[in-house]
């Protein structure tokens, strides 16, 4: 693995400080409180390329690959960690899956929009019974010979509301188990779709959470994604590109809430000193610089595999693992160091410690992970 970051992906770095000091700074505490959907911030970040990054230029992508990904999405994260989670998910889960395993007709159809952020997805797998354990989906696609009819709910779908396509993981063949799963392409406006009310989350409140509801869709066979029977295989394949991305989420939320520290303990003083030249503050800012230094080796590791196109399960996996822990850890601390003002929202580290718990729940937990990590040491 190369240490020296290309100047492309310096370029892409710089890009995104910019864009998320410049255009994400000044409303996130509003967007925050008032779980306002960022529409107009998502339009710009397609503007900029940052919808579509690693999709290739002929479907209107960035061609950029992993590790600038990563540090894009660890510079955003830093600031909105909302606006980071949709633009994840559509790269992510959305982008990838359609532009690795789609038919070109449907690359056609969806990506051009996707990629610049006229549109935007969400993947559907998660079911009220079926969270960790994908393969016990009880939502139904019945193969009825020219289309699919699509039966039942999902649960805590990221994009859900905004979204204007949908990934959705459903079962045609029970008997089959995780080999009769398929994945369907669902547009909003399908009839028999609808969506529920928005979640009142803890944190990433910006972005909108929602179930969806499936009653008697008719989705044609053409939106199917792969053979019949691929979905479970899809789900878990894009999952584990997934989870690079929410490690770098997961970093940027770590770095946010250090930079601020560090920032706020030169400035504050106490006992006639900055609070930095206290060694009890001291011990907390080397623990979270060496954290996050860390966090962000384990997530470029995890990108330079894909890149490399190694396999990448595991050290996805354990990029997550680690810097979902490291976020949470460095905001709680971030908060300590802040004291009074850390618990008040002007000062944004309280928002960056609800924001980091998510990411040891979504796109696998914590628990889930280290599922994942030991099955490839040991297989
Ligand atoms: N890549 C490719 N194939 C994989 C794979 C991977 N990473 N993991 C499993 N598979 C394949 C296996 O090889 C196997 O294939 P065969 O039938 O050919 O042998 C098949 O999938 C079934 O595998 P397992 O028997 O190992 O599956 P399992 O039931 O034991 O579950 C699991 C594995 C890792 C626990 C999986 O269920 C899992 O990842 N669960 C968590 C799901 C998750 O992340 N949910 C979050 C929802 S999405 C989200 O949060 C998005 C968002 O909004 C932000």
């Amino acid at each position: 693995m190369d240490f020296q970051l290309t100047e492309e992906q310096l370029a892409v770095q710089a890009a995104a400080r910019e864009f998320a000091q410049n255009e994400l700074w000044a409303g996130v505490i509003e967007r925050d409180e008032h779980q306002k959907f960022p529409a107009e911030q998502i339009k710009k970040m397609g503007e900029l390329g940052f919808m579509g990054m690693m999709v290739s230029p002929e479907y209107g992508g960035g061609g950029m690959d992993t590790v600038s990904y990563v540090l894009a999405m660890e510079e955003i994260s830093k600031v909105d960690a909302s606006c980071s989670v949709i633009m994840s998910v559509n790269n992510s889960l959305v982008c990838w899956g359609l532009e690795k395993y789609g038919t070109e007709a449907q690359k056609q159809k969806y990506l051009p929009g996707l990629t610049s952020g006229e549109i935007i997805g969400a993947f559907a797998l998660s079911e009220p019974e079926a969270g960790s354990d994908a393969t016990m989906q009880r939502t139904t696609a019945e193969d009825k010979g020219d289309h699919y009819l699509l039966n039942g709910t999902k649960n805590w779908i990221t994009n859900g509301t905004t979204a204007s396509v949908y990934l959705v993981i459903a079962q045609t063949n029970a008997e089959a188990k995780h080999r009769g799963i398929n994945v369907l392409i669902v547009d909003k406006g399908m009839e028999g779709f609808v969506t529920g009310p928005k979640e009142n989350k803890l944190g990433i409140r910006g972005s909108d959470t929602c179930s969806l509801m499936f009653t008697d869709v008719k989705v044609p066979k053409e939106n199917r994604i792969g053979d019949d029977g691929f979905g479970f295989k899809f789900a878990m394949k894009v999952l584990s590109g997934g989870r690079i991305g929410i490690a770098a989420q997961a970093l940027g939320i770590a770095s946010g809430a250090y930079e601020l520290s560090l920032k706020y303990a030169q400035e504050r003083q106490a006992f006639g000193v900055p609070i930095s030249q206290h060694q009890a503050i001291q011990f907390k800012l080397a623990d979270m610089a060496t954290n996050i230094d860390a966090a962000r080796l384990l997530c470029l590791q995890a990108a330079h595999d894909k890149d490399a196109h190694q396999d990448y399960t595991k050290s996805g996996a354990m990029a997550k693992l680690f810097a979902s822990k490291v976020a949470m850890d460095t905001a709680v601390e971030a908060v300590q160091v802040h004291g009074g003002y850390g618990f008040v929202k002007e000062y944004h580290v309280e928002r960056l410690m609800r924001d980091a718990k998510i990411t040891q729940i979504y796109e696998g937990t914590s628990e889930i992970q280290k599922i994942v990590i030991s099955r490839e040491i040991l297989k």
